[in-house]
């Protein structure tokens, strides 16, 4: 059923029903002081389709719950074998506080310009968690329904969800105590975004949530890993170790969300390749796309890049990550497919290449009108950087 709504229904935030297919066309009054101008015009152009998974599909979910908990509770760690941020930070009860705290603010001093942005950006998206959260808890077959549900799809959420809390956390008190950068700044944008929220088409499909989630979680590992590296070129080794074991965390969640999703491409392969190409098509939007710091309304695309520049996290990752995707789910060699669904299997394979075309025609460009422009970062003071 589809359900078409009008302003008014959004003026009071009626939620649609658990069941309820709905394709709404937002024009939704944000009050101007809470968000960006990217994010007011995204509201007025708007269509939200939301509860896109037929009703039925909700049964798959359901009978997959004896499999979720022997085969995904499995990827949580236990509390106590988990690190936790105070495992690589100064400890405040020690004698030796201030000198460790002075050992981390002389290694973060190499730290240059465009790499703090990066690692900033990063530590923002991280603590945006709570819309995450809410994100997977409005996704149809897999929500905790309670709060505190001893359904195993929501004790991974909650579990997922707090070993998550530890990666925003950890790297937003080392850039405290680092004093490279504008904290307050920091503290607004975060404020900034979780009351955005964010916007990336899952239509509260779990098919379209967990597809997006394996791709983020991969995306997330990639950057992390990377902001290791150049942590330890700089030769912070302390803040490589963070960043790796962070790295470490998303791995492990790649593998557990990528697991539920290859479960899916075996028993319902046809949905499955059809929504995974739906979300290409739409394109695999960053959690933390509507950040902003109350200056700069194309803040996160300069965070990107310079992130990009830096080699963090580039749109050669982006069809590295696809590419992944397809050989781990076995896209290529999925048979017994409907004709809409061959279709789809054709397109995702070929997308992978005609991304990296599209890019390499876009750096050469670049290259070529030597687009480059230099843009200020409140984060780190207004200092400028090149994008
Ligand atoms: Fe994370
Ligand atoms: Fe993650």
């Amino acid at each position: 059923m589809a359900l078409k709504l009008n302003t008014a229904y959004f003026l009071c935030y009626k939620l649609p029903s658990k069941s309820s297919h709905g394709i709404r066309s937002s024009a939704a009054l944000m009050p101007s002081t809470l968000y960006t101008k990217t994010n007011r015009r995204q509201a007025h152009n708007n269509v939200e389709v939301t509860h896109s998974m037929p009703p039925e599909k909700i049964e798959i979910f359901e009978s997959l719950e004896g499999w979720a908990q022997h085969n995904l509770l499995m990827h949580l760690k236990p509390v106590e074998k988990c690190w936790q941020p105070m495992d690589f930070l100064p400890e405040p009860e020690s004698e030796g506080f201030y000198e460790q705290l002075q050992e981390l603010r002389e290694r973060c001093k190499e730290l240059p310009d465009d790499y703090l942005v990066v690692l900033v950006g990063d530590m923002i998206t991280e603590e945006a968690l709570p819309s995450y959260h809410s994100l997977m808890n409005s996704t149809d077959g897999i929500r905790d329904e309670t709060g505190a549900s001893l359904n195993a799809w929501a004790i991974w959420t909650r579990g997922w969800t707090a070993e998550e809390n530890r990666h925003g956390d950890l790297l937003n008190k080392y850039l405290y105590l680092s004093g490279r950068v504008d904290m307050k700044q920091i503290e607004k944008t975060i404020q900034y975004l979780i009351g955005s929220g964010m916007d990336v088409k899952l239509e509260n499909n779990p098919y379209n949530g967990l597809i997006y989630t394996s791709f983020q979680e991969r995306a997330t590992f990639i950057s992390h890993a990377n902001t290791a590296r150049v942590a330890k070129e700089h030769g912070d080794l302390k803040l490589a170790q963070i960043c790796g074991i962070i790295a470490a965390d998303e791995k492990r969640h790649e593998t557990a969300y990528t697991k539920i999703v290859e479960k899916l491409f075996e028993i319902d392969p046809d949905n499955s390749i059809l929504a995974l190409a739906g979300m290409m098509k739409k394109k695999i939007k960053m959690p933390a796309h509507l950040m902003y710091d109350g200056q700069d309304d194309k803040i996160f695309e300069h965070f990107s890049a310079v992130a990009q520049k830096l080699g963090v996290y580039t749109a050669k990752d982006y069809a590295e990550i696809l590419e992944f995707l397809i050989g781990k789910w076995g896209v290529e060699k999925l048979t017994g497919l409907s004709s809409e669904g061959r279709k789809a299997q054709d397109f995702v394979c070929g997308l992978p290449r005609k991304i990296r075309r599209l890019e390499d025609k876009a750096q050469a460009r670049m290259r070529d009108k030597k687009a480059y422009t230099t843009v200020p970062f409140s984060w780190i003071f207004g200092r400028e950087l090149r994008v």
